[in-house]
């Protein structure tokens, strides 16, 4: 059953049983993710659902879903369902554009490439211009404009099906969404927003219509849509849920991930405005080796003496946190250090260098596949076969 907006279970900011909070704004404290499962109202994917899914992808399942990072979601079952018997299903996710984009923010979207490759299916990526300029004072137009611009060519970059991906820029695209959008808008109330999103008489009245406009993508298509996504994103699904079949659509389905966390420790979630807690796509292979060796909470001891005496504590270590969240290993490869850092046979530095090296290899990829990206990105915006279809369309 859906949490309903107005129920106090709904309150995303709401702080009385927990010291953390997740807003699709703002991550503080350690996420408990069993209680948040519980607080928003979705449901553990389940091994049945890995078994499902590991069979339709030839027996590889994503590292991601092994490892429980995707760890929560709503209607997924019926998705499956959906694509067994026929009917299909279409892919959902977005970005608000920042000029810091990190690989926390990438990480949604390499998984999304996976669910493109394995099921086949259409692909829709919202670039939220319009939400990030009301949202943040000290941004310009201009500097949102040039940020989607440098995001779109690192989403691009990912590798995505040119024909059967629609990349699009709500200030532009808005004119073909705009009907559908005022349909959303009238079934969703001040109070409805407010509790969901923790807005107050203060909140400027942009941000108070936005959720409309991020709830639209989920009916480009008369199948069931599902969202990729860390689980900050899950108060507009909520919203979604309750009105979508009153307006003749199906009720969004989403596959939730965990927060990487930032390099200063496994608290919050790692964010664009803390330069020193987040790797940016943009950083040169020192300032990434430079930044992990000096700022990654580290869980191991204080001594060399001491950590090849008790070891370290991977629970609450960053790098290998990151390792275990980031990097498709063989398992028994991510094993054999989280058993050797934890005996005290590996030291700190050890495990940072490893996720120096990891990171910079990954890196040094996405930026090769990077300099393509400006002469695919008209195809993923205007002419592929899925955006050619979609600027002839209007939703009414
Ligand atoms: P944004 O730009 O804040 O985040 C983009 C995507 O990255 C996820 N994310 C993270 N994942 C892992 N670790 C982190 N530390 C981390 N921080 C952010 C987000 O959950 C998101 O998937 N309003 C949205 C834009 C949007 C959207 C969507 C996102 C529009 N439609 C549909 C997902 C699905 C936003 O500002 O995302």
């Amino acid at each position: 059953m859906d949490t309903k907006p107005g129920d106090a279970e709904a309150k995303p900011g709401k702080t009385e049983d927990s010291d953390f909070k997740v807003t699709p704004w703002e991550v503080t404290g350690k996420v408990d993710y069993d209680k948040l499962i519980k607080r928003f109202g979705t449901q553990r994917i389940s091994s049945a659902i890995k078994r499902d899914m590991e069979k339709i992808a030839d027996g590889k399942l994503h590292v991601m879903l092994r490892r429980d990072i995707f760890f929560s979601h709503r209607d997924l079952d019926l998705v499956l369902k959906d694509y067994r018997d026929g009917k299909g299903f279409f892919l959902y996710t977005g970005r608000g554009p920042s000029l810091g984009m990190h690989i926390g923010h990438l990480a949604p979207f390499v998984f999304t490439k996976w669910l493109q490759d394995v099921f086949g299916v259409n692909l829709y990526i919202e670039i939220t211009d319009d939400e990030k300029f009301m949202r943040n004072s000290d941004y310009t137009i201009e500097q949102v404009g040039e940020a989607a611009r440098q995001n779109i060519l690192d989403i691009v970059a990912v590798g995505f099906d040119p024909d059967k991906t629609f990349i699009f820029k709500d200030s532009e695209y808005i004119k073909n969404i705009y009907p559908l959008v005022t349909k959303i808008a009238k079934k969703i109330n001040f109070s409805q927003v407010r509790s969901t999103f923790g807005f107050d008489p203060s909140t400027n009245i942009g941000m108070i219509f936005y959720p409309a406009i991020q709830i639209v993508p989920t009916m480009f298509e008369n199948k069931r849509c599902l969202i990729p996504a860390a689980i900050d994103q899950d108060p507009y699904w909520r919203l979604q849920r309750d009105l979508a079949e009153s307006l003749g659509y199906y009720k969004a389905a989403e596959i939730h991930s965990k927060f990487l966390p930032p390099l200063s420790g496994i608290e919050g979630k790692m964010s664009s405005s803390t330069a020193d807690s987040a790797v940016y796509l943009t950083d040169p292979p020192e300032i990434v080796e430079n930044k992990i060796m000096k700022y990654a909470f580290s869980g191991g001891q204080s001594t060399v003496e001491e950590q090849r005496r008790l070891g370290a504590n991977v629970d609450v270590d960053v790098p290998f946190q990151w390792l275990y969240y980031l990097f498709d290993d063989d398992d028994s490869e991510v094993e054999r250090i989280r058993s050797e850092y934890s005996s005290g046979k590996m030291l700190t530095g050890e495990v940072k260098k490893v996720l120096a090296e990891k990171l910079n290899g990954f890196l040094g990829e996405h930026r090769r596949r990077r300099e393509k990206s400006p002469e695919m990105l008209d195809k993923f915006m205007y002419s592929g076969e899925l955006a050619k279809r979609m600027w002839r369309r209007i939703y009414e």
